[in-house]
């Protein structure tokens, strides 16, 4: 393109520029929007507008050459309505400053990636920041990812991911929030909120959240990724869809459909759920993108093929295609035989050119092309200091027998297990951008905790595996095996075990061992750990068990057999000096379990706001009762159950009480209950309330959670923690889908989790 053009493609750009940028809160800054997109929309092509409907992958170009790469010339062709997971500012700015000076009207582009959570900085997983119940700190993670990845170029992340999921062998419960509709959704708030900023995108800090994997996803049948769902719509308004309602609520700005069937529609071309759904029944106005290649998937699924399923996608309200290029290479024979409108497409056009205005980038598209901020705004200290406070937070203790955690910086501390010294696998999954090079291992966190005061030895024991082959799936490409056979890694780690005073065994799965295609059939402990766990306790010193994981274990032989076990999930970046922080006692473990543990595969599903059937059985103590709901060889209950955790100290709750036990339609009665630090140290407790819709017109959970307060209580403070009760939340879908609170028996219920609660009977009137 000539000098004179690209300056007129510039030109053309700013001559229609809008004063304001930013998500419209009121009519008149809604005006402006349209009218400036209108206006741009009136001068594209059909070929720019199918352009702006493509989103293909960046692959990895190296800086200086994206001109040469096929995205860059397809960004200066006008081909590209944005791109993804490309790493670093200025290959980021090389694909923005294509679109922008050498497409014809110059339309920027959108950069996508999925920071999950976080970018070098990383924090934990989501699974375990669940665990934290700590809104704040979830908020601030997810602040600390715009910060850095916006300095990277990055101005829409894939997040947050909200599904709900009951079902560990799916790999992808890493990513989520966990089992419950009600603490998903605060969270998937809370995370909406720390990517677009408090001033709706204003900043160069603030960018799209895309609120994923819409709808169901997590209850791919037998946990096997990309499977088959299929579902009660009651189970979808009740349960599986209040996260991605709550995220729109919020304002989250774009929507990514997800892989499944719904209702044997794929996600991706289901009208009744893209549209009716979510943007008639739930107002969402913002622009939906697929999942990667899934048009292109619906042949695969057995329906359409893709000229025709790129048209019912569309038709669908589905704007952006993700991969499948059934958009920019089909929609044309589509207008021309009819399966679509010229209508259809500006639809999408419209809400994709919309989502590029709200983020500013009309006015300024180097708004996040700001490169001097990669230097100091990426891994700074006070990031690094804050990941590693929330990653403490996100441990769940798990078990303490006669109080071995936390240990004392003192004497001889064996560190075995194939995660004790494998700091490129500390991140844990989807951490596209993480640097794994300036990550500490477990092993160095611990010798620097410890300093001249004890003395660390370290001995592998085992690898993840001990099939290679097994191995690298748990590790793709970050290989930490070592090639000693398992008696050789076992005979040096009984050796070191033997010098110790106590033992710290990190263990578990290795960094894609949870994660997108991580499904899993068998979530215990694979055999080689298993061995190095039982030679560990065999030399009769203490054992602690750290265990790394994307997802609930089964580990019904290590809680009857290991005294100390904590629950480490994958803590991010700092991972090396935050569990040293919580093992030696700096910080007092707080994570409460957010996904039940199971005793075995066997029992999956199971959670805690199941129903009750009309056979309970009253008492879970493993005695089996015939023509009662009940295993011949198991507990109904997990082995943990959602909520659990414990601390290093002890809470008594005391004086649980309602100040009426009348709730009035247009009321509001207070529960609260009295906690008390009975111990010696400070701690924080999550305090959580549950209800239990006695008599419903449809059957009701047996509890559900709706309230929960994480409070810090020094030894011996006490607090009285309230939980204010409106009708409001005593609603749920009814048989009819009409969202109703229905006057009757209920029961409010406190405690440390799901299980130990005491309970309280209210009438609604
Ligand atoms: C995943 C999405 C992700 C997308 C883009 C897909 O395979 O399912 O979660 O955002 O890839 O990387």
């Amino acid at each position: 393109m000539s000098k004179r053009l690209q300056m007129t493609a510039v030109g053309l750009l700013m001559a229609v520029a809008p004063t304001f940028a930013a998500i419209p809160t009121n009519d008149a800054e809604r005006a402006k929007m349209d009218e400036f997109v209108s206006g741009l929309m009136s001068k594209m092509t059909l070929d720019e507008k199918l352009g702006q409907l493509n989103l293909p992958t960046g692959g990895d170009i190296t800086t200086g050459q994206a001109i040469e790469s096929n995205i860059g010339a397809a960004a200066a062709a006008g081909q590209i309505g944005g791109t993804f997971n490309i790493k670093g500012a200025q290959k980021n700015y090389e694909i923005q400053k294509l679109a922008v000076e050498k497409s014809r009207l110059g339309i920027p582009l959108l950069i996508g990636q999925d920071v999950i959570h976080g970018y070098e900085t990383v924090f934990p997983i989501p699974l375990a920041l669940s665990c934290s119940w700590d809104m704040d700190a979830i908020e601030r993670s997810a602040r600390i990812a715009a910060i850095e990845s916006s300095a990277g170029g990055i101005n829409w992340t894939f997040s947050p991911m909200v599904d709900i999921c009951r079902d560990p062998r799916w790999g992808r419960i890493a990513e989520g929030a966990g089992e419950d509709p009600y603490l998903g959704s605060e969270i998937a708030r809370a995370m909406v909120r720390g990517y677009q900023g408090k001033d709706n995108l204003k900043g160069n800090s603030d960018i799209l959240a895309c609120v994923k994997h819409f709808a169901l996803y997590g209850a791919s049948e037998a946990g096997r990724d990309y499977n088959t769902v299929d579902m009660s719509r009651l189970r979808m308004y009740n349960e599986y869809f209040a996260p991605y309602k709550a995220a729109v609520d919020e304002g989250a700005a774009t929507v990514m459909t997800s892989f499944n069937l719904v209702d044997g529609i794929p996600a991706t071309e289901n009208k009744w759920l893209v549209t009716d759904v979510l943007r008639d029944q739930w107002g969402f106005d913002g622009m939906v993108v697929t999942d990667y290649g899934s048009i292109g998937e619906v042949e695969i699924h057995g329906l359409e093929k893709l000229p025709e399923a790129s048209a019912r996608a569309l038709k669908a309200g589905t704007d952006m295609d993700m991969c499948s290029f059934g958009f920019i290479g089909t929609l044309k024979q589509g207008l021309e035989n009819g399966s679509v409108t010229m209508a259809d497409i500006d639809k999408a056009v419209r809400r994709i050119l919309e989502a590029k205005y709200k983020l500013g980038l009309f006015e300024n598209p180097y708004k996040y092309n700001d490169l001097a901020r990669e230097a100091k705004d990426i891994y700074t200290p006070e990031h690094r200091a804050e990941a590693r406070r929330i990653a403490a937070e996100t441990f769940v203790l798990l078990k303490n027998q006669d109080g071995l955690l936390p240990l004392a910086k003192k004497g001889t501390i064996a560190l075995v297990g194939p995660l004790a010294d494998a700091a490129n696998q500390m991140a844990g999954t989807w951490s596209v951008a993480a640097a794994h090079w300036k990550y500490k291992s477990l092993k160095q966190g611990f010798e620097d905790a410890v300093g001249k005061k004890a003395k660390i030895l370290y001995a592998k024991g085992a690898n993840i595996e001990s099939d290679p082959v097994r191995e690298t799936a748990h590790t793709w490409g970050n290989d930490i095996r070592d090639l000693r056979s398992d008696e050789e890694l076992l005979a040096e780690a009984v050796a070191v075990a033997s010098k110790a005073d106590v033992i710290v065994a990190a263990v578990g799965e290795g960094i894609e061992g949870s994660g997108e295609s991580s499904s899993r059939t068998d979530i215990s402990l694979p055999a080689s750990q298993r061995r190095l766990l039982e030679a560990m306790l065999a030399t009769g010193k203490p054992v602690v068990m750290l265990n790394f994981s994307g997802r609930p274990t089964v580990m019904e032989w290590e809680a009857e057999n290991i005294p100390a076990i904590m629950n480490v999930w994958f803590g991010g970046s700092e991972t090396a000096d935050a569990v040293p922080d919580v093992v030696f006692g700096d910080v007092n473990p707080s994570g409460k379990l957010t996904a039940s543990m199971p005793r075995n595969v066997g029992q999956i599903p199971v959670y805690y706001n199941h129903y009750n059937t009309g056979r309970p059985k009253a008492d879970d103590n493993g005695v089996f009762v015939p023509y009662r709901t009940n295993y011949l060889d198991s507990r109904n209950s997990p082995l943990y159950p959602f909520g659990y955790g414990l601390s290093y100290t002890d809470f008594a709750y005391t004086d649980f009480a309602l100040d009426n036990a009348t709730l009035g339609a247009d009321g509001a009665i207070t529960a609260s209950v009295t906690v008390t630090n009975k111990g010696k140290r400070a701690g924080d407790e999550v305090v959580q309330f549950y209800i239990r819709d006695v008599a419903g017109s449809i059957a009701r959970p047996v509890k559900e959670l709706k309230h929960f307060e994480r409070i810090s209580l020094k030894p011996g403070e006490s607090k009285r923690v309230d939980f204010r009760i409106t009708p409001e939340m005593l609603k749920f879908y009814n048989y009819d889908l009409d969202y109703v609170a229905e006057p009757g028996d209920f029961l409010v219920m406190v405690g440390p989790d799901s299980e130990r609660v005491e309970t309280l009977p209210f009438v609604l009137k």
